[in-house]
């Protein structure tokens, strides 16, 4: 059985994301879609309520499993014992970061691969860090993220 792993801070989770999730459950048995600390980010929501947010946002998906790690990814790689790790490309400018995280964890753990996918085009542009700047000075981000994580956001304000 081919397992995946989609690390990401997913803070909130976007229509961009669920995109990334969905073709990479298509590609593989089983996909591990893991909440992770980014520590280069101030997060909106806190790691449980990520959790949250992908678990009701990829209810129908049937062969995904949601978690969350406080460690490193590499750790994470072995412990759930996944054969490839997946990113989303939206545009080049999200290559140089991806390729030196996806370089610098195969140095040290080089018993996986890396797949990269991209979303459809519509989502190219839809960034976590956008949606939260929108939310903080009042904006619509209605477009952008499921209607679940809508709620919460709206909750939120
Ligand atoms: O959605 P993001 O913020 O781009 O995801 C980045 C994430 C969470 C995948 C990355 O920060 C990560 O792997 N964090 C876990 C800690 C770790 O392994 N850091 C070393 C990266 S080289």
């Amino acid at each position: 059985m081919k397992t995946a792993l989609f690390p990401g801070s997913f803070d909130p989770v976007t229509l961009g994301h669920i995109d990334v999730i969905k073709r990479a459950a298509n590609l593989f048995d089983k996909l591990i879609v893991a909440a992770a600390v980014n520590i280069s980010k101030e997060p909106m929501f806190p790691l449980q309520k990520r959790v949250e947010m992908l678990k009701n946002s990829c209810a129908s998906i049937k062969n995904i499993e949601i978690i969350s790690f406080e460690g490193l990814l590499v750790e994470a790689i072995k412990y759930y014992r996944v054969s490839a790790v997946v990113r989303g490309l939206r545009a080049i400018s999200d290559f140089e970061y991806e390729f030196q995280m996806a370089m610098m964890n195969r140095e040290i753990n080089p018993d996986y691969e890396t797949i990269f996918l991209m979303p459809s085009p519509q989502y190219s542009f839809v960034s976590s860090r956008m949606i939260k700047e929108i939310v903080l000075l009042g904006g619509d981000v209605s477009a952008f993220v499921p209607d679940s994580v809508l709620r919460e956001i709206n909750e939120k304000k």
